[in-house]
């Protein structure tokens, strides 16, 4: 099942503390970016790249993009403020398509298995979401005094892709802006259309190259799937 992949990278990376889009940093010789989109490169199921871009570095990513021969990026949108907004202008942009396939830039370790099962559940379902279990105890506080142990069976972090039917994120990106509704992730503005959503199991190398310290683990993700021949 052929898809069309999204890709906000128009945002500004504040948490990495590094004067700069996190995204132009470098894990090994090359930028994080291009690793995710290598990524997609690769897959033969991809039919079509779009970024969303901050305008005066539409530039510096054609620039890479070419020199890497990452050939199917189709087109640039230009980011917004939130990352919704960045979201949503690559939705406007792209041709109709079956399925799409939205994820973060910053995610450069995403595994092939997990975007074909996410593919494949959003065009029998509609809409799937990449998530792991919560490790962790998780806990409500109020002013530090614990109130409530969560049930951490029923908890999943949820990550990138979100895979979606061209037809279902497009409304619910509309919804959502008519609504003046902003989400964290794609999956709760089709949530509040009250359309199911389901979990694909992803992997916990799936990381977001947030902070500082996410780029050593980043490296050391990259070493391990570089040995064994994943990339
Ligand atoms: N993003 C975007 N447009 C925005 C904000 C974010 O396209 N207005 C993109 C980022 O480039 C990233 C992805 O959305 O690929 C996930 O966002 P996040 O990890 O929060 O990145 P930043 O917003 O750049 O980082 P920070 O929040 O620390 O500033
Ligand atoms: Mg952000």
């Amino acid at each position: 099942m052929n898809y069309t992949v999204v890709l906000p990278a128009a945002g500004s990376g504040k948490r990495m503390k590094a004067n700069k889009n996190k995204l132009l940093l470098e894990l090994f010789d090359k930028p994080i970016f291009l690793y995710t989109l290598e990524v997609f490169q690769q897959d033969p199921a991809c039919e079509a790249i779009w970024l969303a871009v901050k305008e005066e570095e539409r530039q510096i990513i054609d620039q890479y993009v070419t020199k890497y021969k990452i050939t199917k990026v189709h087109g640039y949108a230009d980011g917004g403020m939130e990352r919704q907004d960045s979201v949503r202008a690559c939705l406007e942009a792209i041709p109709p398509c079956g399925v799409v396939l939205v994820h973060d830039a910053a995610r450069p370790f995403i595994s092939q298995d997990v975007i074909t099962r996410l593919v494949e559940t959003a065009k029998a379902c509609g809409a799937a979401i990449a998530a792991v279990p919560v490790k962790d105890t998780i806990k409500k506080a109020d002013n530090g005094i614990i109130t409530e142990t969560v049930d951490r069976n029923a908890l999943w972090m949820v990550q990138t892709p979100q895979a979606f039917t061209y037809e279902l994120i497009l409304k619910a990106a509309k919804a959502a802006v008519e609504d003046g509704f902003l989400g964290t992730d794609e999956a709760m503005l089709v949530e509040r259309l009250n359309h199911p959503v389901q979990i694909v199991e992803s992997t916990y190398e799936n990381v977001k190259m947030t902070t500082p310290e996410d780029l050593i683990y980043g490296k050391a993700i990259l070493e391990s799937q570089i040995q064994e021949g994943q990339r």
